[in-house]
């Protein structure tokens, strides 16, 4: 197991645009570092706003070694706090999800309001004092109808996130959809395979039968690059711009997260085998059925395809170095009917069947890699700028982690 300085040093040595030394990938020590440095550190995306549909509605999350509790309160507003009760440190919620009117340890009842105040301790004594005991708080931010939540002591600052949240996803109003679907897979694989695969379409044509049906592997558009150096993108961006949906493709300063909107092949207006819509009522306020879809990622944790007739989240949290979860959320318009306005198999079947060859083809990465004879190799330029864009701010932030740590320890 490394220590920190020598996956510092082990990160210096990293090959541009060359896939990261093997011990990031399997290493114990890089993978605490991995955690220390920005699991617990960023903002990470925990629960979809529907899921917590009203008063009292929870998830539990486990990030590494924390588990935290989120949850909606009386006026609304998702709460997150650490799932350890202040008696005696208690787990409170082992269930997933579910909703309560308080929360209850179930070890000796302490019992919580759901903003995480102390509200009553059977016999604790006079000197008791009840607001001393609270909850301890986890930053929450629900931003859009995507609930995020920060372990660090101070939350990394949001507000350029939100303003372009604002402008691209308000059109789909994620917070008046309702979950029609989610599925849990376990994929054998570095949280870093999982990320990298995701942001190259190079395996794409050989790969995913149905869902190169409609989504286009055109890298221009779905990897690093402004999608409007496609001809194709560029005329997708205009027509949706012109209908008051922001489209262009707009990246956050430090690429930690990125914003574009994509059109569909063909005549295709969703993610289903014949290419027509999944739902027949469209979402939020979206002005016609082929708007493509708006790619939403943030870094370390989520890619989202915000669509006219659903939307799909995608979280991914580290379980270990070599294994890591995958939830995927289908959305509708709440007032769709299943078997009416949507049948849940066409809604659902492309990204079942994607996840699925996704979590086999990065489960024979972290294989290969496991193996001695594995040297980085190198990214393609014109297929892989998104992979590369990853790992390089996954490095630098790595990096700046563990400086900023040695310098503290220096002192
Ligand atoms: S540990 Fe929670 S009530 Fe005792
Ligand atoms: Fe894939």
């Amino acid at each position: 197991m490394m220590t920190n300085s020598e996956v510092l040093s082990l990160l210096l040595t990293r090959r541009p645009w060359h896939s990261l030394p093997q011990a990031f990938y399997r290493d114990a020590g890089a993978y605490e570092a991995d955690l220390a440095q920005i699991w617990y550190k960023d903002w990470i995306y925990a629960v979809a706003g529907p899921e917590l549909p009203k008063t009292g509605s929870y998830v539990t999350v486990q990030i590494g070694t924390y588990s935290v509790i989120v949850v909606r309160g009386a006026d609304g507003i998702a709460r997150a706090f650490h799932n350890s009760c202040r008696h005696r440190g208690s787990r409170i919620c082992s269930a997933e999800k579910g909703t309560s009117p308080k929360i209850v340890c179930p070890y000796h009842q302490w019992t919580y309001e759901l903003d995480g105040r102390l509200l009553w301790a059977r016999e604790m004594g006079p000197d008791f004092k009840p607001g001393d005991h609270g909850l301890g708080a986890v930053h929450c931010r629900e931003i859009q109808g995507m609930i995020f939540i920060c372990l660090g002591k101070e939350a990394p600052d949001t507000a350029a996130l939100e303003a372009q949240a604002a402008r691209y996803l308000a059109p789909h109003d994620l917070s008046n959809l309702k979950v029609a679907h989610q599925s849990k897979i376990i994929e054998k694989a570095n949280w870093k395979l999982v990320l990298e695969n995701n942001r190259e379409c190079y395996h794409c044509s050989a790969n995913h039968p149905a869902l190169c049906v409609t989504f286009p592997d055109d890298p221009n558009l779905v990897g690093a690059d402004d999608s409007t150096s496609s001809n194709m993108g560029k005329a997708h961006v205009e027509r949706c711009e012109a209908a008051g949906l922001p489209s262009k493709y707009a990246i956050a300063p430090s690429e930690q997260w990125r914003f574009v909107r994509i059109p569909f092949l063909g005549n295709g207006v969703s993610y289903t085998m014949d290419g027509k819509a999944a739902v027949t009522k469209r979402v939020g306020s979206m002005p016609f059925d082929n708007a493509g879809s708006c790619l939403y990622f943030h870094y370390p944790n989520t890619w989202n395809h915000f669509l006219s007739d659903h939307v799909l989240t995608f979280r991914v949290l580290p379980i270990g170095p070599e294994e890591t979860e995958v939830t995927t959320t289908w959305m509708v318009h709440k007032d769709a009917v299943e078997g009416v306005d949507y049948d849940l198999n066409r809604l659902t079947e492309v990204w079942i069947a994607t996840n699925d060859e996704d979590r086999r083809i990065v489960e024979e990465n972290q294989k290969g890699i496991n193996t001695p004879a594995y040297v980085p190799g190198p990214y393609s330029q014109v297929e892989e700028g998104g992979v590369n864009q990853f790992v390089d701010w996954y490095c630098r932030s790595l990096q700046a982690g563990l400086v900023g740590r040695a310098a503290v320890a220096a002192e």
